[in-house]
């Protein structure tokens, strides 16, 4: 993680605020997820208390502070898919799964996570899972997903 920083920060210049949110989404796109730790040494590099970066951290929902799954799951909720039932699929795979949404499974298998549109509405409902995408995903396809999903290891 060390290493990491060492990479990123020197991009930034130090005591500049503004530099805070691409700081926080680099080293989230190389690590997968933020720690204490690492809000703590962007707090030091920028010369901004801890609790206020870790405030806009947790201010935005792009920001993780658990590891992903080995399977990170994104149910959309927006508009479009609520209509077409997506409500009643995330408690599907809450309850299946054994993962609440925004969490990650006991076993570090599953992570879920619930979007606001993922940009595909003509397909509603839709998911999304690591990087393959499930168009218009219907009762039955779901089910047929999380009995496949129980049975993988990576
Ligand atoms: S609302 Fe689900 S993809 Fe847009």
């Amino acid at each position: 993680m060390k290493e990491i920083l060492d990479r990123i920060l020197p991009n930034y210049p130090p005591n500049k605020n503004d530099g805070l949110l691409p700081i926080l989404q680099e080293i989230q796109k190389e690590c997968g997820y933020l720690t204490d730790e690492i809000l703590s040494e962007v707090g030091k590099y920028l010369n901004m208390p801890a609790n206020k970066v870790y405030g806009v951290a947790t201010f935005y929902d792009q920001f993780r502070f658990k590891p992903r799954g080995q399977f990170h799951i994104r149910l959309c909720k927006g508009t479009a898919c609520y209509l077409h039932g997506s409500a009643t699929y995330l408690n599907e795979l809450e309850k299946q799964l054994r993962v609440k949404a925004g969490t990650t499974s006991r076993d570090g298998k599953f992570s879920l996570e619930v979007a606001h549109c993922l940009g595909a509405c003509e397909s509603a409902p839709v998911m999304r899972i690591n990087d393959a995408w499930y168009p218009k995903v219907s009762p039955q396809e779901l089910s047929r997903i999380i009995r496949s999903l129980k049975e993988k290891t990576v």
